[in-house]
């Protein structure tokens, strides 16, 4: 299957997921798990939207891997070269999805041989369907987008997150008091896949966070990259866990020296 015909599969899958969740979220979704913290909390939702990716994918490809925020990385039947895994956030923003806050979205990804080839985030509140196939551009409601170009750190207008470790959040804290008298100004939006199609659009400049996982970036970071953003950790790292940085050239490397001057791949001992 070409990237092309897994995008189109991504979309679909993306649609109807989309449709569940608008059909089905109650006006206060409950809360029924945490993960990582008392305040990383899962829905019902999270789950049966997975559940429901899952399936749609397994109906169609039931050879490939699947890596699911909520369900694990379940591995394909597929050895050697053509190994196909989608990476799929089933609600990325659980926190606005829960408050009624509009950016949040399904976030799916689509690996041949370990790299990402298409990509799909539907940012559902908002009715905008993000999409890129590698070296196929970025695009939404069929406009090609193109990241922000030749703006300076102090003109920029940069997206961030935060962890839900308060170790985590007090470092976070720090390396923000330092960037925000440098830029423009602060967005923290709620979904790291909303952000990266926000660079895409060039809604923000730039975005920066620590601590997101594949799931969370693996999609809005080929949108954005494909709209012309850089994306990366630091010292010439590709992007990780440890610090995501995305924003057009030139941008990308001033907010990272920047970032890297703060120490910013750190967390405060435990209780801090
Ligand atoms: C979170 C969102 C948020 C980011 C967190 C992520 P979730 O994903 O992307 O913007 O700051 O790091 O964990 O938990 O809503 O799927
Ligand atoms: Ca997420
Ligand atoms: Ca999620």
């Amino acid at each position: 299957m070409l990237p092309d015909d897994l995008l189109a599969l991504a979309k679909d899958i993306a649609v109807e997921a989309g449709e569940l969740l608008l059909a089905k979220r109650p006006a206060r979704p409950e809360v029924i798990d945490t993960k990582s913290s008392p305040t990383d909390v899962v829905t019902a939702l999270d789950r049966e939207t997975e559940d429901l990716i899952r399936a749609r994918i397994k109906a169609v490809r039931p050879a490939d891997a699947i890596l699911g925020e909520e369900g694990g990385d379940v591995p394909g039947a597929v050895p050697g070269q053509g190994r196909v895994r989608w990476v799929v956030d089933p609600i990325d923003g659980t926190v606005n999805f829960l408050y009624g806050l509009p950016a949040w979205a399904i976030s799916i990804g689509v690996e041949v041989d370990g790299e990402i080839v298409a990509g799909v985030v539907n940012a559902v509140p908002m009715g905008e369907l993000y999409t890129a196939v590698k070296g196929g551009g970025a695009w939404l409601a069929g406009e090609r987008l193109h990241c922000n170009t030749g703006v300076p750190l102090d003109r920029a207008l940069i997206a961030t997150g935060f962890g839900y470790a308060a170790s985590r959040r007090v470092v976070q804290a720090e390396v923000l008091a330092q960037v925000l008298p440098r830029v423009r100004d602060i967005r923290r939006g709620g979904s790291c896949a909303v952000d990266l199609c926000s660079v895409a659009s060039g809604r923000v400049d730039g975005y920066y966070e620590r601590g997101t996982q594949y799931w969370d970036h693996a999609a809005g970071g080929l949108i954005a990259a494909e709209a012309g953003a850089r994306i990366g950790g630091l010292h010439g790292k590709p992007y990780n866990p440890e610090l995501t940085i995305c924003a057009a050239p030139g941008l990308f490397e001033e907010l990272h020296d920047l970032l890297a001057a703060l120490d910013p791949e750190r967390d405060a001992p435990t209780g801090a």
